[in-house]
C-alpha cells in the first residue's frame, strides 16, 4: 500500500516501542520519515529494522528541551522540505503512591509528556499549517480517562495532552490542520515489558484486572496501534479530527 507517498513526517520517540513501530509502518507506505529520541541506540536499531535507505533518517532530541527542540525540529523539517505529519509519541511513565510522589518525579512526567508535546508542536506548526493538510497525531492514554492506581503524575499528562490536542483541532481546523488524540490500553513496549520496576514495589496488581483487553490473545504488539496511525494520517482518516481513537482491545466499555 502506498497511501502515504510524498508524505513527510517528524516521530517523536522513535527508538522503541509505539512510535518505532509506527516509523516502520509509515516507510513501508511511502512516507519519509525523521525519527527523534533521546535513545541513540534505540535509534539506530530502528534504522536497521527499517532499511529505508535516504527515506529515514534520525535525530537525538530531549523533547523537554526546548532549546534543543528550536534546533532540531526546523533541521527536520528542512531536511524533509516541508512537513506533512507530525507524530508526538514520546514519554515516559513513572508510578509512585501519590502521597510519596515526589515533585522531582511529577515535574519530570509532565516535562516530557505534556511539555515535550508541546514545544514539538509549537515548533512544527508553521510548516504544518503551511501544506493546509497538516496532521498532528498525540498519545494520551487510558489512564487519562479511566482509573489507573499509582500514575497520578503520567495520569494529568496525559489528561493534558488530550485536552491541548483538542484547542489544537478548535483552533487550527479552518487552517486544514487535523489533531487526533491516540489512546492506547495495555501495548506491549518499552513502557509496559518494564511496569514492574516502574510502581511501586507494593503494588496491588489486582487493580490492574479491570485493564485487560477484552480481545482474546493478551497484550499486543505496538503493530497494533501503527496501523491505526497510519490510516490517520493517510487520505482515509482526512475528516477525523478533534476527537480520540481508543486502542485497547476493549478493555475500557
Ligand atoms: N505501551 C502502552 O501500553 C501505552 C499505553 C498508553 C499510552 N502509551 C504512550 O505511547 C507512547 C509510546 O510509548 P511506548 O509504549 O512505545 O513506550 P517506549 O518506552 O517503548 O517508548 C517511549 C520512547 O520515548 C523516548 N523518550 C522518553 N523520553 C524522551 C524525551 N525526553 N525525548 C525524546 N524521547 C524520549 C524513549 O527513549 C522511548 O524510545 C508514550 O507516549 C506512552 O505514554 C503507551
Amino acid at each position: 500500500m502506498n497511501r502515504l507517498q510524498g508524505k513527510r513526517a517528524l516521530v517523536s520517540g522513535a527508538a522503541s516501542g509505539i512510535a518505532r513501530a509506527i516509523v516502520l509502518r509509515l516507510l513501508e507506505e511511502g512516507a519519509q520519515v525523521v525519527a527523534v529520541d533521546v535513545a541513540e541506540t534505540g535509534l539506530k536499531e530502528t534504522t536497521e529494522l527499517a532499511d529505508a535507505g535516504d527515506r529515514l533518517s534520525t535525530k537525538l532530541l530531549d523533547i523537554s528541551d526546548e532549546a534543543a527542540v528550536q534546533q532540531v525540529v526546523p533541521a527536520a523539517i528542512q531536511e524533509l522540505g516541508g512537513l506533512d505529519v507530525l507524530v508526538n509519541a514520546a514519554g515516559i511513565l513513572r508510578g509512585a503512591h501519590t502521597h510519596e510522589c515526589s515533585l522531582d518525579l511529577w515535574n519530570r512526567v509532565i516535562s516530557i509528556n505534556l511539555t515535550g508535546t508541546f514545544l514539538m508542536t509549537r515548533e512544527a506548526l508553521p510548516a504544518l499549517l503551511a501544506t493546509r493538510d497538516g496532521v498532528v497525531i498525540n498519545f494520551s492514554s487510558t489512564s487519562a480517562f479511566f482509573a489507573h492506581p499509582y500514575m497520578a503524575a503520567y495520569s494529568a499528562s496525559k489528561g493534558g495532552v488530550a485536552s491541548f490536542t483538542h484547542s489544537l483541532a478548535s483552533e487550527y481546523g479552518k487552517q486544514g490542520l487535523r489533531a487526533v488524540n491516540i489512546v492506547p490500553g495495555g501495548i506491549s513496549s518499552g513502557i509496559t515489558d518494564n511496569i514492574g520496576g516502574l510502581v511501586p514495589p507494593d503494588t496491588d496488581w489486582g487493580l490492574f484486572m479491570k485493564l485487560s483487553p477484552a480481545l482474546p490473545g493478551g497484550i499486543p504488539g505496538p503493530e497494533k496501534v501503527a496501523g491505526v496511525v497510519a490510516m490517520l494520517v493517510s487520505g482515509d482518516g482526512s475528516f477525523i479530527t478533534g476527537t480520540e481513537i481508543r486502542v485497547d482491545g476493549g478493555a475500557h466499555q
